[in-house]
């Protein structure tokens, strides 16, 4: 039995299809989570469940009668179902649960969370949704990932009764009790998680805000703090933190930002933009609040304005990605983000030098691998974030120049880098500023010494070894 194979539980899919002016085109996700979890499953075959969000994912030529195809497409090792949502599901799971009320309340953004009572329905009824795609299939051990699915262990379980083994990985923070209390649904969600068999986590502190929720909600309940067991009703739960967050490979992170087309796309932005004389800092990040664009603006003006003399001294190139561009939280924060953009460059621009260079088009990933090389500072400001590959990405694709980090402390990636990342409190908008210009100012030896620190963590950041510590967790 313990053959049967593994199934993959993501709300975002690793393969998506588009119609093009002349046929259907088929894309690879770039993301770290579907990346990793796309090479594990090419090694262990098995079964991957996820949304088919893009519009040509369920045309006839690409999958079978029940959403089925088979991938990679070149060398097929493992089957993706895709499970289709109506738009009214799409509102209120994705949209709304997910993205409104589990997403600002996990960063604690307690001011987002916008409890709609369709939201909750939504959530519940595609939970169950998923739960069926799951509940027939012939496996022994379930992986479910993320915020989008903390009902689906417990709706499972009801249904399977200990055939298989359900390991869950949360990859966003999870929230302080106080916080956590605020959800009018604190303990379903719960109830929903804890039906796993072991739920992993990034950072110890996440898991031990987990364990706290699960003592305060459930006093009846036992938590063993050392071991993270914990009992409740009849059942047990192991909790654990991945000290290798969930990874990248950094050897092909270095290959793509040193290839021709990331070189040569780097020499024709610079170019462009006249970037060849000053340091550049770079951002690179999803349009979301919890990434504090803002604040970074804020700390640039705010740096500027009391010290002149830096004026001119570095250009800011800030990468934006649209992302969840249909709600209206995120649709503002864009605005946001592009207007303060222009106040800035208006304010502070001399003849020769233009303070910051927006760029909200879409770019291969190659071509921002080597943005990150040839960057010479890189700046990760979120006022949460579970773990930010960008920060372990800027480190791995700079392999072999110099150059240095400012991250936030409240980045999970901060908890891997520190000390020899410039870790900052990002709400602390002058001492975001100095640490930006200590960093584009750092002498050569220091700046030396800690590449090479930095370089040695991220080397040990493999997204192998994540997924061997978590495929040990599945097999126990
Ligand atoms: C975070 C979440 C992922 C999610 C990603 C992009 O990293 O942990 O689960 O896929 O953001 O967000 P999106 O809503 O576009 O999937």
């Amino acid at each position: 039995a313990e053959n049967r194979p593994l199934l993959v539980l993501t709300n975002r899919q690793p393969y998506s299809h588009r119609y093009t002016g002349d046929g259907i085109e088929s894309t690879r996700s770039e993301g770290g989570l579907v990346t990793a979890l796309d090479s594990v499953l090419q090694t262990t075959g098995g079964e991957w469940v996820a949304w088919g969000s893009a519009a040509a994912d369920f045309d006839p030529s690409v999958v079978s009668a029940d959403g089925e195809l088979e991938l990679p497409p070149d060398d097929p090792s493992y089957t993706l179902e895709r499970v289709e949502l109506d738009r009214r599901q799409v509102d209120d799971f994705y949209r709304g649960y997910s993205n409104q009320v589990l997403w600002p309340l996990f960063h604690s953004h307690i001011d987002r969370v916008n409890v709609e009572p369709t939201f909750w329905e939504g959530y519940r009824e595609v939970n169950a949704r998923f739960t069926d795609e799951i509940v027939d299939r012939d496996t022994s051990r379930i992986w479910v990932h993320d915020y989008h699915f903390l009902l689906v262990p417990e709706m499972l379980t009801d249904r399977i009764s200990g055939q298989s083994r359900i390991v869950s990985f949360v990859h966003i923070p999870w929230p302080p009790a106080e916080i956590f209390d605020i959800c009018p649904h604190s303990e379903q969600l719960l109830e929903g998680v804890l039906a796993s068999d072991h739920v992993g986590f990034h950072t110890a502190s996440y898991r031990e805000n987990f364990l706290r929720c699960v003592e305060r909600q459930f006093p009846a309940s036992t938590v063993d703090r050392e071991s993270g067991e914990i009992g409740h009703r009849s059942s047990e739960t192991g909790t654990s933190t991945f000290v290798q967050p969930v990874g990248i490979y950094p050897d092909e992170v270095a290959a793509r930002a040193d290839s021709p087309s990331a070189s040569a796309s780097w020499r024709a932005l610079s170019n462009q933009h006249g970037l060849c004389e000053t340091p550049i800092v770079v951002g690179v990040d999803r349009l979301d609040y919890t990434k504090g664009i803002t604040k970074r603006l804020d700390a640039l003006a705010s740096l500027w304005e009391r010290h002149p003399e830096y004026r001119e001294a570095f250009v800011y190139v800030q990468k934006a990605t649209k992302s969840r561009s249909d709600i209206d939280e995120y649709r503002d924060y864009q605005h946001e983000v592009r207007e303060q953009v222009h106040r800035l460059n208006d304010r502070f621009a001399t003849d020769d030098w233009q303070p910051i260079v927006y760029i909200d088009e879409s770019l291969p990933y190659e071509d921002i691998l080597g943005l990150y090389r040839h960057a010479d500072v890189g700046v990760v400001s979120s006022t949460r974030d579970g773990m930010n590959l960008v920060a372990l990405e800027f480190v791995a694709a700079s392999r072999g120049t110099e150059s240095a980090l400012v991250v936030s402390e409240f980045a999970g990636a901060a908890e891997t880098l520190a000390p020899d990342a410039l870790t900052v409190n990002p709400f602390d908008v002058e001492a975001l500023g100095d640490a930006i210009v200590e960093a584009v100012t750092m002498p050569a030896p220091e700046k030396a010494n800690r590449t090479a620190t930095l370089q040695e963590s991220v080397a040990g950041v493999s997204a192998g070894r994540w997924l061997e510590e978590n495929l040990d967790r599945l097999l126990e």
